[in-house]
């Protein structure tokens, strides 16, 4: 894990003619790494020196009750929050506590937990806007390179329209994104993170409040994302068939920290997994 070997004569232009066509080399499949993590609010430790690797083109699945400090590991690797302690690396590059816009640029995108849709703007309008630095946004350009911006709009517009094509939203496209169910405004944000490059996503419960029918949609487009895109995920989610469906490691966290790894049977048969949704169920029960 973490390393494949290539023919690199094979694989790399470059190397061709130049190497023996069967000449192995180790090159990382890692993409991202995290050490020891920690993010406390005061003297509470949401997550407490947390470490996984998360490797080029898996979908990871992160589980865990609630309150376990899921949404807070995603806050603190995106760059929301500054960690208390512990380092975030994306292909060998240490990179925390960059802040979001930086990331972005760096294709670490992530979707929320409750979804930020700009609610006045249409389905289409949403799409357009993730692509940063367009020529349209300076006031200096939309006079000296009109032609330009147009161009570029033109490019962004065809994205919009695959992505809408690919998810299925065609028919919303027009209708302000506030208008949307919240299972449309979950595909919605997965589509945000279509359109541009991306490196690794990050979806917190993408799934979650969606009916059965968006659901499988929803499936499928990650599937296929990862399949066809070698798009790289990391989810949260809290429901296992949707977790089973997709993920591959599953890591199970409970009180910020990660109790274990591995296979979704793995994880689910594991004894301290177990006691911790248990717990967490009792807990519940007695605040009823
Ligand atoms: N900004 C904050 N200030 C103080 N405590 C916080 C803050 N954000 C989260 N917490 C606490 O950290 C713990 C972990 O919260 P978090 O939202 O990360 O859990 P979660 O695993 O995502 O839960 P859920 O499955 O319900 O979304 C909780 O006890 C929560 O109350
Ligand atoms: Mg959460």
């Amino acid at each position: 894990m973490g390393y494949r070997l290539i023919p690199i004569g094979r694989i790399c232009k470059i190397f061709r003619g130049w190497v023996h066509p069967n000449l192995l080399v180790r090159v990382s499949t890692l993409v991202l790494a995290v050490r020891n993590l920690s993010k406390k609010f005061g003297e509470f430790a949401a997550v407490d020196r947390v470490s996984f690797d998360i490797e080029l083109g898996s979908i990871t699945g992160l589980i865990g009750p609630n309150g376990a400090g899921k949404t807070t590991l995603f806050n603190t690797i995106n760059g929301y929050y500054p960690p208390t302690s512990g380092k975030v690396y994306l292909d060998s590059k240490d990179i925390t506590g960059f802040p979001p816009h930086k990331l972005f640029s760096k294709g670490v995108l992530r979707t929320f937990q409750k979804a930020h849709e700009f609610s006045t703007l249409t389905v289409w309008e949403n799409l357009m806007v993730v692509p940063s630095n367009q020529l349209g946004e300076k006031f200096t350009q939309t006079c000296l390179a009109r032609r330009k911006i147009i161009q570029q709009e033109k490019k962004i517009k065809a994205q919009a329209q695959k992505v809408l094509e690919f998810l299925e939203l065609e028919e919303v496209a027009d209708l302000p994104a506030g208008n949307l169910s919240g299972g449309q405004k979950k595909l919605l944000e997965l589509g945000r993170t279509m359109m541009v490059d991306a490196r690794i996503v990050f979806l917190d419960e993408v799934a979650a409040g969606v009916n059965r029918t968006l659901l499988k949609k929803i499936t499928r487009a990650i599937l296929s994302l990862n399949q066809q895109y070698n798009y790289t995920f990391c989810l949260i989610e809290h429901d296992m068939d949707f977790i089973g469906a997709l993920c591959n490691p599953v890591i199970c966290m409970a009180e910020g920290r990660i109790l274990t790894q591995g296979t979704m049977s793995e994880v689910t048969n594991n004894e301290e997994v177990i006691q911790a949704y248990l717990g967490a169920r009792a807990k519940d029960k007695a605040l009823q």
